[in-house]
């Protein structure tokens, strides 16, 4: 008999040994009767238990984890292959309650399958959205993203179904559908999660815009940063192209869809849309004047989507189970799911994908299990670099748009970055502003030199010189960068000082630091 063993090939599993936890298994197997067969699957998102091995099992796919090398010898002498008890043994997967407290839609079969097959993804309900958006035609398409409610997940939650109706509007000779996956905010990894644990919902989803707007060209711009995600999507590719899933007459109809990826060369801006598009154009990742907007003139100007990874692979369940579906997760105007990340000082990191509408606290402890430090958590980043600073007074505020937006927070990414009571916000406040200083673009005065005299402003209060003045000075160039940057670079970098003022005001007023 062969048994089936899955070891996660996704980068963070990688960092922490699974390569050399597949080969000890493969190894060991070799010296026994016994036949396994190895499957390398992408990460349940359960990022302390990586790598989480897991045993295919008459009760299930029984999971033991953290896994290292030196434990496989131990795992065999107990009979894991057979889902025995052990000290690492969480039982089946869908029993842990982390993973079985989620709603797993865009995440689905990220960890349950061979991401590099084919095969797996159809046998996993893969291509049915894509069937029906064909049934449908594009303008009944775009009207079902609209009828969902699926908000831009790239950070400015902008209505997908609105965007891709002014691309489907437009008269040009060519249109094209741009994925952003450059996810330059600090704590995240959804993107990189999805493209390397399943590539084909992306390449659906794409192809689905695609025939929805009538654009024939596809392009992924892919951080560099990311070398796994990069094998994973050409692998990917290559083969929906030879499956013909790629290429023309896809699925046996008219519809014609080509698709490669670019790598970025890793600055943040480029993670900005038309600095993103100048980027695709072989120039300098410089932010473009909006209007124009990209839907009407992107890419080699002409009328182009640009949606993040995690909207894009959102859209085949949305065709597949329907508009209502979808919109019956989440909140007021916060539909469907969205991937939280939990990075940091916590316990329990990792992705956890919910129905909008969860708590702060509830993601924090009952998903992280509190800081990693065991002491308090005092603050938490949310939205990537230029995100607010919540103080644990508001962390009864739920994952939703607006409720953010109301506590002065943006969600942008689902990145929550956790710090104990040990962390200095004045430092932090610091960091953000050093951070605009080296990743500006320099197009414009108020990001570009405002970020620099911020950081020397903000050294100065940590010194003590002149505290009561330089703090009303840095609220006023706050402000100038707020209201006069052109790109949210520059206009919410000072978000987190702002927040880091307002909230922890005493950390400002210690002087005598370095
Ligand atoms: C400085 C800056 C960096 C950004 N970085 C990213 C990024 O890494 N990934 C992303 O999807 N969107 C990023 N965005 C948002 C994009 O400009 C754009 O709103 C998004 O790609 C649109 O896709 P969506 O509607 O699916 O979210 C960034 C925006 C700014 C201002
Ligand atoms: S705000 Fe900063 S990053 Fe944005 S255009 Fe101005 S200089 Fe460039």
């Amino acid at each position: 008999m062969t048994i089936t063993v899955y070891v996660p090939c996704d980068a963070s599993a990688l960092s922490l040994g699974a390569d050399a936890v597949a080969r000890t298994i493969e190894a060991e197997a070799a010296t026994r009767t016994t036949a396994v067969r190895l499957v390398r699957n992408g990460t349940r998102g359960m990022c302390w238990l990586e790598p989480l091995v897991e045993v295919q099992t008459a009760a299930g796919r029984v999971a033991y984890g953290p896994v290292t090398a030196a434990d496989v010898p131990d795992l065999f002498a107990a009979d894991f292959l057979s889902g025995a008890a052990h000290a690492l043994r969480h039982g089946p997967v869908e029993t842990i309650p982390y993973f079985n407290k989620q709603n797993r839609l865009t995440f689905a079969r990220v960890g349950l399958t061979d991401p590099r097959s084919l095969d797996d993804y159809l046998a996993h309900g893969g291509y049915r959205g894509l069937r029906r958006a064909l049934e449908l035609g594009g303008a009944k398409t775009v009207q079902e993203v609209a009828d969902s409610g699926l908000r831009g997940r790239g950070g400015a939650a902008f209505p997908t179904g609105v965007k891709w109706r002014t691309v489907m509007e437009q008269r040009a000779p060519q249109k094209y559908v741009t994925c952003n996956a450059d996810e330059g905010d600090s704590g995240t990894f959804a993107d990189r999660m999805l493209m390397e644990g399943d590539p084909f919902v992306l390449i659906e989803g794409m192809t689905i815009a695609g025939m929805a707007v009538g654009a024939t060209r596809g392009y992924i711009y892919l951080r560099v940063e990311y070398p796994h995600a990069y094998r994973t999507l050409t692998s990917a590719i290559a083969t929906a192209y030879k499956r013909g899933y790629l290429g023309t007459g896809i699925l046996g109809s008219g519809l014609a869809f080509d698709l490669e990826v670019r790598l970025g060369a890793g600055a943040y801006i480029c993670g900005e849309e038309t600095s993103m598009l100048e980027s695709l154009e072989g120039k300098r990742g410089e932010v473009r004047f909006r209007p124009p907007l990209p839907a009407i003139k992107g890419l080699f100007g002409q009328p182009t989507i640009v949606n993040n990874v995690i909207s894009l692979a959102s859209v085949p369940v949305i065709l597949e189970r329907g508009a209502e579906f979808y919109r019956n997760f989440g909140m007021g105007k916060s539909q469907g799911t969205i991937p939280i990340q939990l990075a940091g000082n916590i316990k329990r990191g990792g992705l956890i994908e919910s129905a909008f509408g969860i708590s702060l606290q509830e993601l924090l402890y009952d998903f992280g299990g509190g800081s990693a430090s065991g002491r308090p958590i005092r603050a938490v980043q949310a939205g990537g670099p230029l995100g607010a600073y919540i103080p644990a007074s508001q962390f009864d505020t739920p994952i939703d748009y607006e409720a953010f937006a109301g506590i002065g927070a943006l969600l942008g990414h689902g990145g929550l970055v956790v710090f104990d009571d040990t962390v200095d916000m004045a430092r932090m406040a610091r960091y953000a502003m050093e951070f605009c200083a080296i990743e500006s673009c320099g197009k414009c005065t108020p990001c570009r030199i405002g970020s620099t005299r911020g950081v020397e402003t903000i050294d100065r209060i940590m010194q003590g010189v002149e505290p009561e003045r330089n703090l009303a000075l840095l609220e006023e160039l706050c402000d100038t960068m707020v209201q006069g940057s052109l790109c949210g670079l520059g206009g919410m970098a000072p978000f987190p000082v702002q927040s880091a003022l307002k909230h922890f005001p005493q950390d400002f007023r210690r002087g005598g630091r370095a």
